[in-house]
């Protein structure tokens, strides 16, 4: 019997706080008009201090689980991806896996920068479909504003912070994740950094006074790789599961640069209303941006049960891929059928289930922050 993963629950997390172009015009010397045709971007959500990538993480799995009508239990494993980590270590996912009290879960998290997200759900659609999981949650996690400098006017107008979760679950009904590419050339490492605090720049007085913890990048380099590999990846994974780029009904991209989506619409010979773009309103929320973009293209009707979508994604590394998904949305729930005289044990049984998810609801609002 052959074994599918699908996406079944899908959820996201943004800080209230908004960075206007406007607000920036008072910080560093830039313009919205610049910010605007340069990047699409109009503005940005900043974490309060409270909030982190992990809390942010935490609230896009809950929303995830809801929609999958998954309990925490039920799942295999929380893969975050970030490239705002809360620490080198813990894994920001074994924070996440504690407080929605995911307790037989494994946790990891998954460094690929931008492309990390559909690093992230390639992977656990291969363990779904092997037969190891049955159940995965994949996040995208992100406070990027604490690694910005916001001095530098070359990546202090881009970045944005927020959360976006997917959770994928096996299934004998054909369809969900059809096939995925991951690719890297790490000869383009230099591109886009954030070089110290890691083993080969320890954090030192140094390496704070030179700005070394912040993110630098070489802004035209990476947008050349980005608009080259865009069209090349969605094309290589469309390839991949067999199918064509006339079946294919909507793009779901990485948010960087609404003139970085518009190329591969082109390159692709797509219109761009094919290609789903939030950029204005978040910016760039590196691993977060395809699934926020998912759940907002879900709300406003752009991606639909039956329909084939590509989600493609590119970043530091250098990293990129492609993820083809034919995208059902929750699974039915499964009722088992009951000879009439056995019909008493199906009711004992499901007065039992709820009391056990009760007493588990209980326990775990008591430990969820
Ligand atoms: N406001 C005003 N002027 C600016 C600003 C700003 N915010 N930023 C740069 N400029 C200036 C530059 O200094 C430069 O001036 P100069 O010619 O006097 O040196 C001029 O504008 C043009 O600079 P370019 O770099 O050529 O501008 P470009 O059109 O390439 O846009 C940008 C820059 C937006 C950064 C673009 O190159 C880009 O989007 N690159 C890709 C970045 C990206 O996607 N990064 C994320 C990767 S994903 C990840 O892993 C995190």
């Amino acid at each position: 019997m052959s074994r599918y993963a699908h996406i079944t629950g899908w959820g996201m997390a943004i800080p209230q706080k908004v960075l206007t172009n406007y607000d920036l015009e008072k910080m560093v010397e830039t313009s919205n008009e610049w910010i605007l045709s340069r990047t699409g971007i109009a503005e940005r959500r900043i974490a309060a201090e409270n909030e982190s990538s992990a809390s942010l993480g935490v609230q896009a799995a809950l929303k995830a689980l809801e929609v999958a009508n998954v309990h925490p239990l039920e799942v295999d494993l929380i893969i975050v991806a970030t490239s705002s980590p809360e620490h080198i270590f813990p894994a920001t996912a074994c924070i996440v896996q504690d407080q929605i009290g995911a307790k037989r879960a494994g946790a990891f998290d998954l460094s690929a920068a931008c492309s990390g997200f559909i690093y992230a759900l390639d992977l656990a659609a291969a363990a779904i479909r092997s037969g190891a999981l049955n159940t995965v949650l994949v996040i995208g996690a992100e406070t990027l504003s604490r690694f910005v400098d916001w001095n530098d006017r070359n990546t202090c107008v881009l970045f944005g912070d927020g959360a976006g979760a997917f959770v994928l679950q096996a299934s004998e009904e054909p369809g969900g994740v059809l096939a995925g590419v991951m690719r890297s050339d790490g000869s383009g490492a230099e591109l886009l950094t954030l070089e110290a605090g890691g083993s080969k720049v320890p954090a030192s007085q140094a390496t704070v006074l030179n700005g070394q913890h912040y993110i630098r990048m070489n802004g035209r380099e990476v947008f050349r790789f980005a608009t080259r590999v865009m069209a090349q990846s969605t094309l290589e994974v469309i390839q991949k599961a067999k199918l064509s780029l006339t079946e294919i009904s909507v793009i779901i991209p990485h948010q960087a640069n609404q003139r970085i989506i518009e190329a591969a619409a082109k390159n692709l010979g797509l219109p761009v209303e094919k290609v789903i773009s939030n950029i204005h309103r978040y910016g760039n929320t590196s691993t977060a941006s395809i699934p926020i973009a998912t759940c907002e293209a879900l709300q406003e009707g752009k991606l639909k049960a039956g329909d084939t979508v590509v989600f493609v994604g590119f970043g530091a590394g250098l990293t990129w891929g492609a993820v083809l998904v034919q995208w059902t949305g929750p699974l039915p729930t499964k009722k088992r059928v009951y000879p009439r005289r056995y019909r008493w044990f199906a009711r004992l049984r499901s007065r039992i289930l709820r009391l056990w998810r009760r007493v588990e609801g209980f326990l775990w609002g008591k430990n969820a922050t």
